[in-house]
């Protein structure tokens, strides 16, 4: 079993996937599963899962990325897209904006639930890569998301056949003030 820091350690965006392995209906159950265990503003949990495996829909899918994310993801054989459920995260019940955010929430809940989603997947073995250049209005045509949610990234999942390296990350100091 992974420890933690292993899990955050190993996760990486993963670029070269081998399309000779396959995922699970199980494994992607278990990956939202663990989504679903994030927080969310007042419990609404309002992310949604659009999750892509046939060969013909894949290719659809794919069609709808910026160009070098399609190279990404061509051998990911599972394409997941992220939505939520807007006006519900971050609203009052009149309908009225809680606070200057607004419907900013609902994408902070879905970025709650996708990094468990991805850290899950770390733990299972698999790699991962968040995709945010895609045509969103192509996407919901596709997949018939309705109208009520806002899309946001793909997920390519799979496993890779090739290494990423580690991008550099800032320091502590760069990004925190302490009081
Ligand atoms: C919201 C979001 C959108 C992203 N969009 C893309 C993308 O369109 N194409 C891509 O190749 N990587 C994309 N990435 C991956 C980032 O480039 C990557 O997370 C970052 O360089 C850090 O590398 P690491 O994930 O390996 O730690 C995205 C990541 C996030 C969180």
């Amino acid at each position: 079993m992974k420890t933690f820091d292993e899990i955050i350690g190993e996760r990486r965006s993963v670029r070269h996937y081998d399309p000779a392995k396959p995922v699970s209906r199980e494994m992607i159950e278990t990956l939202i599963k663990t989504a679903i265990e994030a927080p969310s503003w007042k419990n609404k949990q309002t992310s949604r899962y659009y999750v892509v495996t046939t060969p013909e829909m894949r290719e659809k899918l794919k069609e709808t990325l910026w160009h070098q994310n399609q190279l990404t993801v061509k051998d990911a054989p599972v394409l997941i897209v992220t939505t939520f459920v807007k006006g519900i995260v971050g609203f009052e019940k009149d309908g009225s904006a809680s606070n200057e955010l607004g419907d900013g929430w609902g994408i902070y809940d879905l970025g709650l639930h996708n990094a468990f989603l991805l850290l899950k997947a770390t733990d299972l073995g698999l790699d991962s890569i968040v995709l945010g250049l895609r045509d969103a209005d192509a996407i919901r045509s596709l997949l018939e998301v309705p109208e009520n949610e806002v899309i946001v990234s793909v997920i390519g999942i799979g496993y890779r056949s090739e290494d990423s390296i580690r991008p550099r990350r800032k320091e502590v100091s760069d990004i925190a003030k302490f009081f």
